[in-house]
């Protein structure tokens, strides 16, 4: 079988688990190697996985020339040098969410990566759950669309470093509600004409200085008519939630953790379900396919499922929301 070289660029929260995928259960690709600043970090994972080149610099990684494709899971601010780089090099690409820090560097990327594959982790996409639920609303199941609701609530945690400043990660509405805003966009197939956002700062006093929110709410107009509302919470000590109902004239389409009572109290470890505790647990089958998805793209030379302009598009609103909430304004896009 033809097996495409790939290496992973950042190997952090997510990209030890791209690794796992790409090295475990990607039949058709090869974890050839992997690249970290953290070098330690990279040693024990190119360990575990038999992963023969390890780098402490990527541009060492980039003229390797087993290295067919990279995975790039690094700090957003990271992203459009490496990418831009790594394309000269003609390496295919597979880039986290969100795949820049504004429309210009999304432009960049996506020019710059012409004639390669590039994919965005929005890997809702991917979820059997969401996969499904496109499928039923394509087919009319539940008539004119209505009102959309999203979610993604995250644990509690400690954000430190690059992630609790918005100019190095995209703040939360890139780099939490962008996958809402993108998903929203996956399965009603609208745009977003005009945001009005709020958000607070809640639990994180980190997050003070920055100007970055915890808790977020935003309310959206799409094309089509519907009405939706995108919400974030950083503090969610029931575990990791991440959800979207459509409400269209014939019937809905839900996908949720799973809520089989009408009414519902959720405590730390008590609840009639069983709850994913991490977006890791919720997600892995999507990450998984993700992944597969983009080895596939490669080697058939497909349109991947989540394109560049995908990705500047959940950018868009992402940006919208976050100058609606310092605006304390509706933006019109
Ligand atoms: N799709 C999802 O559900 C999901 C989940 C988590 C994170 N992410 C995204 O993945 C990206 C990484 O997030 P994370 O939580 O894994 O971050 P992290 O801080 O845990 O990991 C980042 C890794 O990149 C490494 N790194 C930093 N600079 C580097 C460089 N110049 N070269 C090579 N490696 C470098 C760091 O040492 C670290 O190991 C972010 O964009 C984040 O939004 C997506």
């Amino acid at each position: 079988m033809n097996k495409l070289g790939l290496g992973v660029v950042g190997v952090g929260a997510i990209g030890v688990l791209h690794a796992e995928n790409v090295a475990q259960r990607t039949p058709n690709a090869e974890l050839v190697a992997l690249s970290d600043v953290n070098i330690e970090a990279a040693n024990n994972v190119a360990t575990r996985w038999g992963v023969k080149h390890v780098y402490s610099d990527y541009r060492e990684m980039l003229e390797d020339r087993s290295v067919e494709g990279l995975v790039i899971s690094v700090p957003t601010f990271l992203k459009r040098d490496m990418i831009i780089e790594a394309a000269r090099k003609g390496k295919h690409i597979f880039v986290e969410k969100p795949m820049a820090l504004s429309l210009e560097e999304a432009d960049d990327i996506i020019n710059a990566t012409r004639g390669l594959k590039l994919q965005v982790g929005y890997q809702r996409r991917f979820d059997n759950a969401f996969v499904r639920l496109e499928k039923s609303i394509a087919q009319g199941d539940i008539g004119r669309m209505l009102l959309v609701r999203s979610w993604t609530r995250d644990p509690p945690g400690n954000p430190q470093g690059w992630s609790t400043d918005p100019k190095l990660s995209g703040g939360i509405w890139l780099d939490t509600c962008s996958h809402d805003f993108d998903a929203i966009r996956f399965l009603t197939k609208a745009s977003v004409t005009r945001v009005y956002a709020v958000g607070a700062n809640l639990v994180y006093e980190q997050l003070r200085p920055h100007g970055d929110f915890d808790n977020v709410l935003a309310t959206l107009e799409l094309d089509n008519g519907a009405l939706a509302q995108v919400d974030s919470c950083g503090y969610t000590v029931y575990g990791y939630d991440a959800g979207i109902e459509i409400l269209g004239t014939k019937g809905a389409a839900i996908a949720r953790m799973g809520v089989n009572s009408a009414a519902e109290i959720l405590k730390k470890g008590q609840s009639n379900q069983d709850l994913p505790q991490t977006f890791q647990e919720r997600f892995g089958q999507a990450y998984r396919d993700e992944i597969a998805d983009f080895v596939s793209c490669v080697l058939e030379d497909r349109e991947p499922r989540v394109t560049g302009k995908d990705g500047k598009e959940a950018i868009r609103i992402g940006l919208a929301a976050s100058q609606s909430a310092k605006e304390r304004a509706p933006v019109y896009l």
